[in-house]
């Protein structure tokens, strides 16, 4: 059974207690190791910040809504929306789609057995991670760890239900209420961040109302953004980090 150093990853504990993944190697040949997954101030914290936030304006203000995360990682974002739907007393049917883009596939395979227990198929070290995720994720909430696996079991039935890389040519089947991008940084995937890239994923992607949520603060996304029709709120970053964008669509007629 494969340990993390295995494809590629180690652990990394963040300061707020919250476990990170980080690349064991760089596409920087300058640097010794690869991009974490997360900010090293939290990996929670800052999920629940640019993510979390907007998440939950998301499910008090739209029906049923639509939810695409590009990058699962450690899965962190889709526990949040679980989270926070079960925090405002909503069931999984209460949201609709959520759809996940991630292109390693040991990352979707890992979660998917974690999610739906099947415990003996992955290496203690793996399965720990997740674990501790979820703990991170529910600390505080009077959540129990059964309510929200049964919420993400109810959206990820199958390993399919997880999609592989998005590429330059994806066709989305749904639109989305809220999309939050969380891609490794322009560095690691140039593609994902170019300008006419992220207008096909709002063009294509973005429902009349929806929130677009990502760490990042670029040119380009602003661009995009505008091209979209969407009010840009550059966020304070986390931690002493660089901006964090929000983009903000609204259709009143679609408002709860
Ligand atoms: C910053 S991490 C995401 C962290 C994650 N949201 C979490 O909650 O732990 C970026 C992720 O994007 C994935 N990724 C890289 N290129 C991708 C692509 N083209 N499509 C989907 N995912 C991609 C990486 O494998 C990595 O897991």
């Amino acid at each position: 059974m494969k340990l993390w150093k295995d494809i590629g990853f180690e652990t990394e504990m963040t300061e707020d207690g919250s476990l990170s993944l980080r690349q064991l190697e760089s596409v920087d040949p300058s640097k010794y190791k690869g991009e974490s997954m997360h900010h090293s101030g939290g990996a929670c914290a800052e999920t629940l910040l640019i993510y979390g936030t907007p998440i939950r304006e998301i499910l008090q203000k739209v029906i049923r809504p639509n939810f695409l995360i590009v990058g699962l990682g450690m899965g962190y974002i889709e526990m949040t929306i679980a989270r926070e739907a079960l925090l405002l007393g909503r069931r999984a049917s209460d949201v609709g789609r959520i759809t996940t883009y991630e292109s390693l596939p040991e990352l979707r395979e890992y979660f998917y057995k974690w999610l739906h227990g099947y415990e003996n198929e992955l290496s203690s070290e793996v399965r720990k991670t997740y674990n501790s995720v979820l703990g991170s994720v529910l600390l505080g909430t009077g959540l129990s760890e059964g309510d929200l696996l049964d919420f993400l079991r109810a959206h990820f039935t199958q390993l399919d239900d997880l999609q592989g890389a998005l590429t330059e040519d994806f066709k989305f089947v749904n639109r989305y209420h809220g999309i939050m991008y969380d891609a490794f940084s322009s560095k690691t995937t140039p593609f994902l961040w170019g300008e006419d890239f992220l207008f096909k994923v709002l063009h294509e992607g973005a429902a009349e109302t929806c929130w677009f949520s990502t760490y990042a603060c670029r040119v380009s996304l602003k661009n995009a953004l505008q091209r979209a029709h969407f009010a840009i709120t550059v966020r304070p970053g986390f931690v002493g980090k660089r901006n964090s964008t929000l983009g903000v669509r609204i259709s009143e007629k679609t408002l709860i």
